[in-house]
């Protein structure tokens, strides 16, 4: 679906911001890039998208090199941008109306999406006039309607309730069971983890690894594990080393003599990993 090789790009002459990155996004996959802020990501999405051309590398989007795109490339794509880009005049629907306008293929009914994310009773209302959120959610309807095959994805929650962010992340996961391959950018680790199939992790314009979240975290040390037991009148704490739980003696023997009260594994996050692979926190 995309495949990267041996991509730079500066936006300072002869200062590569991004560096030696590649990788493969497959059909049908949520494709993440994870990383602090700075680290590049909205400025990847910006070159694998289209948008910034003078790049050094290979991209292949959709069967195309990107650079050479024709207009009827984005028939096929989808954007949801850091700051959403709709007409502040228009109201929301106009602003639906003329996107959708601009496409061969259109949406079935865009009122059942405006409804989807709580923008129905909204949509006469002049998008100036409408808060961050909101803005957010009705650029998120303006991305999918044209159902394209592959969406990028741009903190697509940011901004968001926890009740809108479920439904946009719903509406995300419906996309890929429809058939749709997705690029999500975030710098949320619970996201990332939630909805992507693989992740990169992207600092100072690099990616620093790539894999599923799972793999990633079970690639690190070993997962602890706390527990409490009786000792006497007292209760008393102890450590152990999950996949070595078998072993441990005085685990063991307390096991089986009844004496725990408590008990809790210390699973690493992807942030855990994060920090670890890269020495850099999310934030
Ligand atoms: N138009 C531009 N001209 C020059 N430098 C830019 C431009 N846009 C971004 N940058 C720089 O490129 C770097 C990466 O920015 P980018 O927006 O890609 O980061 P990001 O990972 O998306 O961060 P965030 O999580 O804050 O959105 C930053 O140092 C930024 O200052
Ligand atoms: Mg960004």
């Amino acid at each position: 679906m995309i495949g990267v090789r041996g991509l730079y790009f500066a936006y300072d002459k002869g200062k590569d911001f991004i560096r030696d990155i590649s990788f493969e996004v497959r059909q049908g996959e949520i494709f993440g890039f994870l990383g602090p802020s700075g680290a590049g990501k909205s400025t990847l999405q910006k070159i694998l998208s289209g948008i910034l051309r003078n790049y050094r590398g290979n991209i292949r989007v959709l069967d195309t090199e990107i650079k050479h795109r024709s207009e009827s490339f984005y028939e096929n794509i989808g954007m949801v941008f850091e700051f959403p880009n709709l007409y502040g005049k228009f109201t929301a629907l106009e602003n639906l109306l003329f996107f959708s306008s601009l496409y061969e293929n259109r949406a079935p009914d865009p009122m059942l999406l405006l409804e989807r994310v709580g923008l129905a009773g909204d949509m006469h209302k002049k998008v100036n006039d409408y808060s961050k959120g909101m803005k957010m959610r009705l650029a998120f309807v303006r991305a999918i309607l044209h159902q394209p095959s592959l969406l990028f994805l741009d903190e697509p929650t940011s901004g968001l309730d926890p009740g809108y962010a479920r439904i946009i992340k719903e509406l995300i996961l419906e996309q890929k069971k429809e058939g749709r391959t997705i690029i999500l950018t975030t710098h949320n680790m619970h996201d990332a983890e939630e909805l992507c199939d693989r992740v990169a992790f992207i600092v100072d314009g690099q990616v620093r690894a790539l894999d599923t979240p799972h793999a990633l975290r079970a690639g690190k040390r070993d997962v602890e594990v706390s527990y409490t037991y009786r000792s006497g009148e007292q209760e008393e704490a102890g450590l152990a080393v999950l996949s070595a739980l078998h072993r441990d003696k005085e685990f063991m023997g307390r096991l089986n003599a009844g004496l725990l009260t408590g008990i809790h594994s210390k699973e690493h996050s992807l942030e855990d990993v994060f920090i670890e692979l890269t020495g850099r926190c999310l934030k």
